[in-house]
C-alpha cells in the first residue's frame, strides 16, 4: 500500500508510539486486503467498551495507550448505565473497572457517548467515509445513510481514530457495493418482522450484497432492525432496498411461514432497544404503555443523547414502572445474564443465548409490553 511522507514518518515512530502502532495496524490491514492507499475518514466508532467483553486484558491495553484521536470518535455501549448502575445490580468492582475503561478512552480524546446508534446525533454525510466497528451501525451507515465503512474491529477503528484514515478497500470502493443477490419478500412485514427477516437472511447470504424487494414500505427503524440482525447471524454490512440488479443473480423468495421464529414463555425480564431505541420507537413504547403498570422488569435501552432529547417521553414510559437505561444494552451488560428474556429484536434474539447465557424469546413490541404488564 502506498504511504505518503507523513504516513511513512508516522510508521517510523516520528509522531509517538500510539500513532506508530495505529499505523502498523492500518498498513497490515491495507496489505492483507490489497488497498492502494489510505483515505481520510470523517469519524470513528469504537467497539470493545464493556468490561464484560474486554475484561482485564482490554483494560490493561487501554491503560498503556497514549495519544489523541484525530477525528470525532464515539464508543459502543458499555456494561452499565453510568447513573443507574446500582439499580441494575452491577457490583461496585465492575463499576470501578468500567469507569477506568471510559476514563482511558476519554484520555485519548474520545467522546464517551456509548451507543450503537451514534448517527442520531452525528449523522455522516452520504458518500462520506467513516470507520465504524459496531456491526449494526456499520450496516445502517452503509445501507440507510449512504456513508461508506468496512466492518471494523475495535482495534482497527481505534487505529483509524488516532490516524484519521483507513485503508481504501472493501465497502469504500464502488465495485464492492453492487448488489449480488435479490431477496423478494412476498408479504407485508411489520414491527419485529424486520428483525426476524434479518435473522433468517443473515444465515443465507454469505458475503453477498443483497437487494430487498418488499411489498411493504420499511421505515428507517425497520431497516435498523433488519440490518442489525443480518449482521448478527451473518456478515452482511451493506444491503440495498429496491435496487434493480442488471446482471442475472440468485433470487431468494421469502414467504410468511419462513419467519416462524417467534415463541412465547413467561419471561423474567423484557428487554427492548437493540439497537438502541430512536425517539420514534420510544414514542411507540410510551403509547403502548399508556395507562398500564408493569408487573415484570421492563428495561428499554437507548442512548443518553436520545433520552436527553425527549425527557417527557422517558417520563411517560417510566410512569408505568418500566426503566429506560442508557449507555448499555441487554447483550453487553452483565445485568441481563442468566435471565429468561423476551426481546423484540432479531439481533438480541441471536446473541441472548450465547452472550447473555439467557433463554431468549422473540416477540413483537406489543407482545413484549403485554408480557411485561401481565402478572
Ligand atoms: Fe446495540 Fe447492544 Fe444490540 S450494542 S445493536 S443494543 S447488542
Amino acid at each position: 500500500m502506498y504511504l505518503n511522507c507523513e504516513e511513512e514518518a508516522t510508521l517510523n515512530g516520528e509522531f509517538g508510539t500510539a500513532k506508530q502502532k495505529a499505523m502498523e495496524i492500518l498498513t497490515a490491514l491495507g496489505d492483507i486486503y490489497g488497498a492502494d492507499k489510505l483515505i481520510t475518514v470523517e469519524s470513528s466508532q469504537v467497539a470493545g467498551v464493556s468490561y464484560k467483553t474486554i475484561g482485564e486484558a482490554g483494560l490493561e491495553y487501554l491503560t498503556q495507550l497514549n495519544g489523541r484521536v484525530a477525528i470525532p470518535t464515539t464508543l459502543n455501549p458499555m456494561g452499565m448505565d453510568k447513573f443507574k448502575w446500582k439499580k441494575l445490580g452491577i457490583s461496585a468492582d465492575f463499576h470501578a473497572k468500567q469507569m477506568e475503561i471510559i476514563d482511558n478512552y476519554e484520555r485519548l480524546g474520545i467522546n464517551s457517548q456509548c451507543t450503537c446508534t451514534p448517527y442520531y446525533k452525528f449523522k455522516p454525510l452520504r458518500g462520506s467515509h467513516v470507520s465504524w466497528s459496531e456491526s449494526s451501525a456499520v450496516s445502517y451507515a452503509n445501507s440507510v445513510l449512504g456513508a461508506r465503512t468496512n466492518r471494523e474491529g475495535g482495534p482497527s477503528a481505534l487505529a483509524s481514530a488516532l490516524i484519521g484514515k483507513t485503508p481504501n478497500y472493501g465497502y469504500h470502493l464502488d465495485k464492492n457495493r453492487i448488489p449480488t443477490l435479490l431477496i423478494k419478500v412476498n408479504f407485508k412485514l411489520q414491527d419485529s418482522d424486520y428483525g426476524a427477516l434479518g435473522y433468517i437472511i443473515g444465515k443465507l447470504v454469505g458475503t453477498n450484497v443483497p437487494s430487498f424487494f418488499f411489498v411493504s414500505v420499511p421505515k428507517n427503524d425497520d431497516l435498523k432492525a433488519l440490518g442489525a440482525s443480518m449482521a448478527a447471524t451473518g456478515a452482511v454490512a451493506l444491503y440495498h432496498i429496491h435496487k434493480i440488479i442488471e446482471r442475472p443473480v440468485d433470487i431468494i423468495e421469502v414467504e410468511r411461514g419462513d419467519l416462524d421464529i417467534y415463541s412465547f414463555e413467561e419471561p423474567d425480564i423484557v428487554a427492548i432497544g437493540c439497537p438502541h431505541c430512536s425517539q420514534s420507537e420510544l414514542i411507540k413504547i410510551a403509547k403502548l404503555l399508556e395507562g398500564k403498570k408493569v408487573k415484570k422488569q421492563l428495561w428499554i435501552c437507548t442512548s443518553r443523547e436520545v433520552a436527553q432529547m425527549c425527557p417527557h417521553i422517558i417520563k411517560a414510559i417510566e410512569n408505568s414502572g418500566a426503566e429506560v437505561i442508557c449507555d448499555t444494552c441487554m447483550v453487553v451488560s452483565p445485568a441481563f445474564e442468566g435471565r429468561k428474556m423476551m426481546v423484540n429484536s432479531g439481533k438480541a434474539f441471536a446473541y441472548g443465548p450465547s452472550l447473555c447465557k439467557s433463554r431468549t424469546f422473540l416477540c413483537t413490541t406489543k407482545g413484549c409490553i403485554d408480557a411485561a404488564c401481565s402478572a
